[in-house]
């Protein structure tokens, strides 16, 4: 049977499917069945920028309001421990987790402007935390930032929590740069151990009924795979960080083409979402199974094959084919009428 065992940013996992970020890591037996059913490791839901700068204003004004009520009082006041405020229950969740599995846990941070809420990347650490991920998941609507300085802001808060923490920190991204070859060359240089691929866009449709903004999340298909395979495929041969791809991953045949791109590891979250934790085994054991028929030994072994580098025909992933697909598309096929 091949060997699933693998590492990714230094840390050792039984296997390359990961839980990604959800609610599920809300219950820690949920959590210990997935990692029964072959999780690798544990991706915990995020701890919001927001959450946290929340909750400092909230302790700034607890402090303002008992000094503006009473002053002599003040100075009696214990410190204010702003964590029992909103992250405090992230980081107790943490400290579960980590007590209950033994798979490394992976904290997530989310947020895209610097500040004081990156210091808590330490918390994590110190909490237990094997790596941070770190998901820059940015919505752009001032034409007042440019490119350049969007791209500018995200990588000081990168730079923030790299150099908060000892841990290694992979840094979730969206596909929209000009370049995300660059980009990820500059995460690399932040100090990033790794980059997860990609974010998806909760697009909010409009519902022409009440003519509101329908904002219902839906769930992933395997539809969304082919944009990360892309995008491994294309930083893998340069890329020198960890690459995980989250999106799309639904069955182990989903995974093996992840791996065979350059993925270090896959990360599941809708098909758990939709199926339970045990829908791992099934991925985990048709990843295994199809490396098996293959004859791979290892998910390693299998690892960057179809890369830009490594494939006979690197233009498979390049512009070249995007002309040759168009080509090849023959009008008998369009129905008339
Ligand atoms: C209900 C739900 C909650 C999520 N919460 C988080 C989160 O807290 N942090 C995060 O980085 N990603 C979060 N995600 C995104 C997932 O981790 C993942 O990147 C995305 O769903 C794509 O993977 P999938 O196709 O396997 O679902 C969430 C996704 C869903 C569906």
């Amino acid at each position: 049977m091949p060997d699933l065992r693998t590492t990714w940013m230094g840390l050792s996992l039984p296997t390359p499917v990961v839980l990604g970020a959800s609610p599920l890591a809300h219950d820690v037996e949920a959590v210990a069945a997935a990692v029964a059913a072959g999780a690798g490791a544990v991706v915990m839901y995020s701890l919001f920028e927001e959450q946290v700068v929340n909750e400092q204003m909230a302790a700034h004004h607890f402090i303002d309001a008992r000094m503006d009520a009473d002053a002599e009082a003040a100075g009696f006041l214990p410190d204010v421990d702003v964590f029992s405020l909103g992250a405090e229950p992230y980081l107790a969740q943490l400290q579960r987790l980590k007590e209950r599995v033994a798979v490394p846990v992976i904290a997530s941070l989310n947020g895209v402007t610097p500040g004081g809420w990156t210091e808590y990347a330490r918390a994590c650490e110190v909490r237990g935390a094997d790596a941070l991920e770190l998901n820059l998941y940015d919505v752009v609507t001032s034409a007042e930032e440019n490119a350049h300085r969007v791209e500018e802001r995200q990588l000081e808060v990168v730079h923030a929590v790299v150099h908060a923490v000892d841990i290694p920190v992979t840094v979730k991204i969206g596909p929209a740069y000009t370049s995300v070859p660059a980009f990820v060359r500059r995460l690399k240089a932040a100090g990033a151990a790794g980059v997860t691929l990609f974010n998806r866009f909760y697009q909010p449709d409009v519902d022409l009924e009440t003519l509101g903004v329908d904002r219902r999340l839906k769930l992933s298909t395997p539809a969304e795979l082919p944009q990360r395979l892309h995008a491994l495929a294309v930083l893998s041969p340069t890329a020198a960080v960890a690459l995980a791809c989250t999106g799309g991953v639904h069955s182990g045949h989903d995974a093996a083409k992840a791996l065979l791109c350059g993925a270090h590891v896959v990360q599941v979250t809708s098909a758990v979402l939709q199926h339970g934790p045990g829908q791992l085994r099934p991925i985990v054991d048709g990843l295994r199974a199809w490396l098996a028929e293959t004859g791979y030994v290892s998910s390693d072994e299998a690892r960057g094959v179809l890369a830009m580098g490594s494939t006979r025909d690197a233009s498979v992933w390049e512009r070249l084919n995007y002309v040759r697909m168009l080509d090849g598309w023959r009008m008998e096929r369009v129905p008339r009428g």
